[in-house]
């Protein structure tokens, strides 16, 4: 056999049963080869007078992963032909003479869960996972997916896991017939016993292997499915508004329970096709791969060794400590959380408490896992205990003063080689480091709020951050199921700088005459997940007026700032926490337009001499989506972020900006930087000093070059 698939036989267990297994680690996924050794194993599996069944199984950490991702961009190229596919294979599994019995371990995703369900029964440990996630990728399932799934889980739970690309779990796949059986005990070993005896159960029943593909009683009929489909593509709309893949995922599902499986696979290639012809595809495909490149750090080598992180301290049990005592708890690592008075301690632990409820309530964690947690979270007042901590985060009101204070304590009160972290996310964290004894131990873990849900976390380094402080935040960040982007020490760091021209540009717009909706509309049609004026309502408009207010004595003489907010912070409207903001909100905190606003602004302009006039939807997105690329390219001139891809994750998985455009690097190289740079100059010519081009933005414009090639040459 070949290195990547193997046959054997396990004489002591059963004589009569071969084993395939595939061993492409990490995740055995079907690379080049690999579905050439298993097509060879099954043929002499078959030839072998004395093999009665087959067991297909993957070694290491999972079953197969799915199809190799990296192959996409070969065929989409045009340098590889995409041909049938993973078809051919799975017609010879189907077809074999003998039962094929696919035994599932850690995750049986999109082409692996085609490739079981090929094979005549399925067989899992409890811990494994099945699912089609293709359309997180922009495509659709290529092998047949989206027509034996419903053929065996029926065609509303087909048409969901195809167009959402969740995984369900074992027990899942068993109550919908996914699965034949969930095998006792949880690891590898057992599995492989499991399945041999339920391939003995298949010999000894001289049953005829059934072939999914031939099995049309739950495809049902157009009346019962109507409105499947139609529910099926509301959420679709709802999950992954302005994604065309899910939309395609659902068509062919639906083409699975209309035509015969032949005609059906033929419409579903050419779906597939269009969909990874699609640069929705292409940017889905590089944030795959980019949240897994971000955790590379040039310098700090993947062999550096890692602090114990075993026990963290954390001062402050505000909005933010207690979402991040939340993290470390989930992550079943103890905490002990300290406030300033046994008052402030209990306010922040009742709001842990209702956010931990308000997780059971929606289903996603069991009473007794929330009990668990809460135990692990250990309140305090003082610093006794911060000895054992391996890590102490502070998360204090965002003052240098009292932040300088918090460190001189923990310095003392924890061991030397714990880490030190803060979690500002304006303050420099080289100048909060200075007050410790040993800068090197000090880090920044700027969490996004809410804490315990959003993924991102910046990791900030300072100049004396060891490298080994580094590899262990980054790692922690992975542990605690953060996506960790490393950043530099500056104001704002990368997320929040370049969110202020963004902003600051939105909020210019509105005193020229744009409408508050038309702002917001034209960013979320855009993709992003909420406008940018409906966020500072979110976030509020106090807290901006605060850092407006101290950026003050920093903004240059006689440059144009932003008023509208400033105005709406006067009328007391803070947004969604005084029910009034650039919007209003009715009952559950329901935006609505508020007639009020617009004609305050327009007369505010008009006394600060700013014409008023309309303004495009293109307009818009360009003013407000450039001012972050122009920012992101002066990020990365000054090396604050390592490349292109840590800007465009930070945007992702913090910003809501729409994964299926890439981030806002990603997306800019994609509309062409000599276009965006023109813009930028345009808006420069109107606007003014805001709109200087960033050198690195005019250097590649004028070379034709994209941020990618300018990335790949310096590595
Ligand atoms: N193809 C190529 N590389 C893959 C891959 C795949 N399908 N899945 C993972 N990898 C790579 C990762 O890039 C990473 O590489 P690196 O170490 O160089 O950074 C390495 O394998 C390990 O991956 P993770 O760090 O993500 O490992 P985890 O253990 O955290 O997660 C996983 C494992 C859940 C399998 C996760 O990797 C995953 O979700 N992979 C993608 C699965 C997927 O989307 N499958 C469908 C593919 S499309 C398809 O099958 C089309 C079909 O219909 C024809
Ligand atoms: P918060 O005001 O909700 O909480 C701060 C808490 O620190 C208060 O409960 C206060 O009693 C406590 N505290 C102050 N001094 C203390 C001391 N000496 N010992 C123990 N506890 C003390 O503030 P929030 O929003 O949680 O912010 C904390 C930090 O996180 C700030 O640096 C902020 O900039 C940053 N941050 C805030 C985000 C947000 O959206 N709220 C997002 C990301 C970062």
């Amino acid at each position: 056999m070949s290195e990547l698939v193997s046959l054997s036989r396990p004489a002591d267990v059963s004589s009569d049963v071969a084993v395939v297994t595939v061993r492409n680690p990490p995740v055995n996924a079907l690379s080049p080869g690999v579905p050439e050794g298993i097509t060879a194993a099954i043929d002499q599996a078959v030839a072998d007078d004395s093999v009665r069944a087959i067991v297909l199984i993957g070694a290491g950490r999972t079953f197969i992963a799915g199809a190799d991702i990296r192959e996409f961009a070969k065929v989409r190229a045009g340098k590889k032909e995409r041909g049938e596919g993973l078809h051919p294979l799975l017609f010879k599994l189907e077809d074999c003479p003998k039962p094929v019995i696919a035994a599932i371990h850690g995750t049986a995703f999109g082409g692996g869960l085609e490739t079981a369900m090929a094979c005549h029964y399925r067989v899992a440990i409890r811990s494994a996972q099945v699912g089609q996630p293709e359309v997180k990728l922009g495509i659709i399932p290529g092998a047949g997916g989206t027509l034996r799934l419903p053929r065996l889980a029926g065609v509303a739970k087909a048409a969901e896991m195809c167009a959402t690309g969740d995984p369900i779990s074992a027990q899942d796949a068993l109550d919908h017939y996914i699965l034949d059986r969930i095998v006792e005990g949880d690891d590898q070993e057992s599995l492989l016993k499991g399945a041999l005896a339920f391939a003995a159960e298949v010999i000894a029943s001289g049953a005829a292997a059934p072939k999914v593909r031939e099995k049309d009683d739950l495809l049902g009929d157009a009346a019962t499915n109507a409105p499947i489909f139609e529910n099926v593509r509301a959420l679709a709309h709802k999950k992954r508004r302005g994604q065309i893949a899910p939309l395609k995922a659902i068509d062919s599902v639906e083409a699975a329970t209309k035509m015969p499986f032949e005609e059906a696979r033929a419409l579903t290639a050419k779906l597939f096709m269009e969909c990874l012809q699609s640069p929705q595809s292409e940017a889905l495909i590089y944030a795959f791969f980019g949240e897994r490149e971000v955790r590379k750090i040039p310098d700090v080598p993947p062999d550096t060794p890692i602090r114990r992180v075993a026990k963290v301290a954390i001062v402050g049990a505000g909005t933010m400590g207690g979402g991040i005592a939340m993290n470390y708890a989930n992550a079943g690592i103890p905490v002990l959380l300290k406030e300033m008075s046994e008052e402030a301690l209990e306010k922040g632990m009742a709001r842990i408490r209702a956010n931990y409820d308000r997780s059971v309530q929606r289903g996603r964690f069991t009473s007794q896992f929330v009990s668990e947690r809460m135990y692990l979270i250990q309140p305090t007042t003082s610093y006794e205990g911060f000895q054992d901590a391996d890590i102490a985060v502070e998360a204090v009101f965002e003052s240098m003063e009292l932040k300088k204070a918090v460190f001189r304590d923990m310095d003392a009160a924890t061991k030397p080689e714990a880490i030190l972290a803060t979690n500002t996310s304006t303050l420099d964290v080289d100048e909060i480091a200075s007050v410790t004894s040993d800068p090197s131990r000090v880090i920044g873990t700027h969490f996004f709020s809410p804490a315990n849900v959003m993924r991102l976390l910046e990791v900030v380094r300072g100049k004396e951050t060891a490298k080994d402080v580094v590899a262990t935040s980054m790692q922690l960040a992975t542990r605690l199921r953060k996506v960790g982007v490393l950043v530099g020490n500056c104001h704002g760091f990368v997320g929040n700088r370049m969110f202020g021209p963004y902003v600051r540009e939105s909020q210019f717009l509105v005193e020229e005459g744009a409408k508050i909706t038309d702002v917001d509309k034209a960013l979320e049609d855009f993709g992003m997940a909420m406008g940018p004026l409906a966020v500072g309502d979110l976030a509020g408009i106090d807290i901006g007026w605060r850092i407006r207010q101290e950026a003050k004595h920093s903004q240059p003489e006689g440059v144009r700032q932003p008023l509208a907010e400033d105005k709406l912070y006067e009328m007391g409207r803070y947004g969604q926490k005084t029910g009034a903001g650039w919007y209003r909100y009715g009952e559950n905190r329901r935006r609505i337009d508020d007639p009020e606003v617009q004609p305050v602004i327009a007369a505010l302009a008009k006394e600060a001499e700013i014409a008023q006039r309309a303004v495009s939807a293109e307009e818009i997105v360009e003013r407000t989506i450039y001012a972050l690329v122009n920012e992101g390219a002066r990020i990365l001139e000054e090396g604050i972020a390592l490349r292109p891809v840590d800007i465009d994750i930070v945007y992702l998985t913090g910003y809501g900006f729409p994964s299926y455009k890439g981030g806002p690097m990603w997306y800019a190289d994609w509309v062409g930087l000599d276009k965006v740079h023109s813009r930028v100059r345009e808006f420069e010519q109107q606007h003014g000093h805001w709109w200087k081009p960033a050198p690195l933005l005019s250097e590649l414009a004028a070379g034709g070059k994209t941020f990618a090639q300018w990335q790949r040459e310096r590595s």
